[in-house]
């Protein structure tokens, strides 16, 4: 399967590149478009309790030796961020609850936790944003970890538990709900590429993950949809495009549907429609009488980064094209290439609940937004087309990125040593999208090749 996001980056094709706004001068409206900023629990919180992750960064697997303690802090500054977030008027952002907090040790649910998540998420819609909340997003407990975590069946039973736990602490509050994020990132590198805990399994471990994924979403988006009135219930699905390196190559044009529908195909028809193939077959952890009725989400979420150059079952780029920091190739047009057809498909809009790039000199992070938001400005723009509605940066405060440790930076908020934020351009940038609804020829001005650190007009 393709798709390795984590870890084992081919470092020698990093080239640069300052991603220049690459679009007309004139005003493109964003429709209706809302920005904000996506993050997750054991990304931003610190003072973790055991988890898949504690135990695995403690193993010495990352790669700047770091481990989610502190992150940035935010269990303690999460206010903090609040208030910054409203200062810069996003009106919607994404945030985690972590499984491992919530339920430390099997069947003991902490309620201070739940009441501390209940705080902070009534606290945001207070500064009029709306909480969109995650589930699951690569954490879990470490006793649940050590009972073979996603490839046991028992976890869908239990994860239903704990959503009804988060659900009598925030279902007043929140309306909007991520079930499960990334399930195809999460099986593969947990179990096959071995880049994220517990790191070994196979192609058999990869499939009961994703059988057991699937049955915990399709009953957690019922199960929402019963205790909720009129909720958003999606799961957060990680798109690439999947390109042959070589078109005049036989092989690598065989192999591009292949992969494609192994990485991401194969999980769609699953979690949209609660129907399993004979690949991925059906999961025991689904109950019998199961019959599936209808679609099991609410909006298209997209999780989008980069585009793949396929010649096996590896990721590759294509030499010469711009890349980030960490050699993922900056490709904007793909974000409305992943997402359009499944929003046709199912006739629902779009949520793009992740986009962004690592980039430590700032250099290319305004230039990136501003031509990815334009590819999705565009679909809003298309008579009878789809709606995209939402679009959440990833993510806020630069954060603990898994295996590669707080060393690179996705956010638009950065930390200096004692964890204090500083706004960076692009923080103000996503502020004046959102004041102007649309991409305007001074907004692109003012920042497209903006200092790092040089801009609050
Ligand atoms: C994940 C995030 C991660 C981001 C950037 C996504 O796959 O959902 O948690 O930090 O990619 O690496």
């Amino acid at each position: 399967m393709g798709g390795n996001r984590h870890g084992a980056h081919e470092k020698t094709h990093v080239r640069r590149s300052r991603s220049r706004y690459s679009f007309p001068m004139a005003n493109i409206p964003l429709n209706g478009l809302r920005i904000g900023t996506a993050s997750a629990g054991l990304q931003i919180e610190g003072s973790p309790q055991p988890s898949n992750w504690t135990e695995w960064a403690a193993a010495g697997t990352i790669a700047d030796g770091t481990t989610p303690d502190p992150t940035t802090d935010h269990w303690r500054r999460w206010r903090e961020d609040n208030e910054l977030m409203e200062r810069l008027e996003y009106p919607i952002a994404r945030v985690g609850v972590e499984w491992s907090r919530v339920e430390p040790r099997p069947g003991e649910f902490d309620e201070e936790a739940l009441a501390r998540y209940a705080e902070e998420y009534r606290d945001l819609t207070a500064r009029g944003i709306e909480p969109l909340v995650t589930l699951h997003h690569f954490g879990q407990p470490l006793w649940l970890e050590r009972r073979g975590g996603w490839t046991n069946p028992e976890i869908v039973p239990l994860f239903l538990r704990y959503v009804n736990r988060v659900l009598d602490a925030l279902g007043d509050i929140v309306t909007d709900w991520v079930t499960i994020n990334e399930p195809n990132v999460f099986a593969t590198e947990a179990y096959l590429f071995g880049s994220t805990p517990p790191g070994t399994g196979g192609y058999r471990a990869v499939r009961a993950c994703l059988q057991n994924m699937a049955a915990a979403h399709l009953q957690a988006y019922e199960l929402l949809h019963a205790r909720l009135d009129n909720p958003t219930v999606t799961f957060a699905h990680h798109k690439r495009v999947f390109a042959p390196a070589n078109r005049a190559n036989p092989v690598h044009r065989a192999l591009t549907p292949l992969v494609e529908y192994l990485f991401q195909g194969v999980v769609e028809k699953a979690f949209y429609r609660g129907v399993f193939d004979r690949v991925l077959g059906r999961p025991r952890s689904l109950p019998a009488d199961f019959t599936p009725k209808g679609v099991y989400a609410d909006a298209i979420a997209i999780n989008y980064y980069s585009r793949t150059a396929v010649k096996g079952f590896d990721d590759a780029t294509f030499p010469g094209r711009p890349t980030n920091d960490l050699g993922w190739e900056i490709y904007p047009r793909g974000i409305a290439e992943v997402s359009a057809p499944l929003a046709r498909e199912y006739g629902l809009p779009i949520w793009i609940t992740e986009n962004g790039t690592a980039d430590n000199s700032e250099s290319f992070r305004c230039g990136f937004i501003l031509d990815h938001l334009a590819e999705l400005a565009r679909l809003n723009a298309e008579p009878g087309g789809v709606r995209v509605e939402r679009y959440y940066h990833w993510c806020f405060v630069d954060n603990w990125e898994w295996s590669e440790g707080m060393a690179q930076h996705f956010g638009v908020v950065g930390l200096d040593e004692n964890l204090d934020r500083h706004v960076k351009p692009a923080g103000y940038m996503l502020r004046d999208l959102n004041r102007a609804g649309a991409i305007t020829p001074e907004i692109v001005e003012t920042y497209r090749e903006a200092p790092a650190g040089g801009v609050d007009p």
